[in-house]
């Protein structure tokens, strides 16, 4: 009997050291999951409204300037802006600093031929322990693409401009905008890159509604 009582006592002392130990290995856990997804943190993208709300906008033409205008959140976003650049070399971070290393275009936008070529670093998916973004089609956008240092106004012409966006209809130019995923990666720019404004849905609806309305340019 009494020998009995021990065994059961030392065998529920032991239940509960094992019990201590399961609750501790889960707080551990716990704390590190937390950290695991609490870091890198990624700014919050700012809303973009959706085409229809434009509707109580009554003249076409008027409708059409203001729909461009919200898309102009995304297109003069860094995360477009920086591979759209007027010179000869990308930018990078949210201030569109001069890219670290110093690459060039290039003659096909992927680097020099012998040098620094893009797909050197860039692989086709961002990749975060070295912070680089990625994309299989990774390039900079051909000079004539250019959007750096042009107002939304401007921007908008040379868009519908088949000389200056790759010989595109309008219909082309939806489709690259609201399908292409080298665009999509501006809302999923990896690392701590604030995305751009809204989603690629509600974007190219914009695109769609501001051709539907007779693709008019805001001023300037
Ligand atoms: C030697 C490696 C290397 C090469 C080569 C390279 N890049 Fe990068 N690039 C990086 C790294 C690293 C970053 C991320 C910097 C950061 O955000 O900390 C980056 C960021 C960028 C960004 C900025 C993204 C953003 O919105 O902040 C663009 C645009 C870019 N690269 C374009 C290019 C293009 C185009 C080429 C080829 C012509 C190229 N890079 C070649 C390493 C490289
Ligand atoms: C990694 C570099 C890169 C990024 C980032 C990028 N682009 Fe481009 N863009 C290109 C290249 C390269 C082309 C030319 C190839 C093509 O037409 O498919 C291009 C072409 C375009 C075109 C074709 C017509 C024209 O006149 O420019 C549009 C529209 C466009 N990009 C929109 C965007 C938007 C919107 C974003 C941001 C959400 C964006 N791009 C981000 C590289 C980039």
């Amino acid at each position: 009997m009494r020998e009995g009582r021990i065994v059961r006592r030392s065998a529920t002392s032991r239940k509960h050291r094992w019990l201590a130990g399961i609750v501790l290995a889960a707080s551990v856990a716990a704390v590190l999951g937390h950290r695991a997804l609490a870091a890198p943190k990624q700014a919050q993208a700012v809303p973009l409204r959706a085409a229809a709300t434009f509707a109580t906008i009554p003249k076409p033409a008027e409708r059409s300037r203001a729909l461009f205008k919200e898309a102009g959140k995304v297109i003069l976003h860094a995360r477009c802006v920086n591979c759209h650049p007027a010179g000869d070399q990308p930018t990078q971070g949210d201030s569109g600093q001069p890219h670290l290393p110093a690459v060039v275009r290039g003659p096909d936008g992927h680097g020099a031929v012998g040098g620094l070529r893009c797909q050197t670093c860039h692989q086709a998916e961002n990749y975060a322990p070295s912070r680089v973004p990625g994309h299989p089609l990774w390039a900079l956008a051909p000079i004539e693409m250019a959007w750096q240092g042009r107002t939304l106004g401007q921007i908008c012409e040379q868009l519908k401009d088949p000389k200056r966006n790759g010989g595109k209809t309008l219909e082309q130019i939806h489709e690259h905008m609201a399908k292409d995923t080298l665009v999509g990666w501006g809302w999923n720019p990896g690392s701590t890159r604030t995305p751009v404004p809204g989603t690629q849905q509600v974007f190219g609806d914009l695109i769609a509604a501001w051709i539907e309305t007779g693709a008019e340019c805001p001023t300037p």
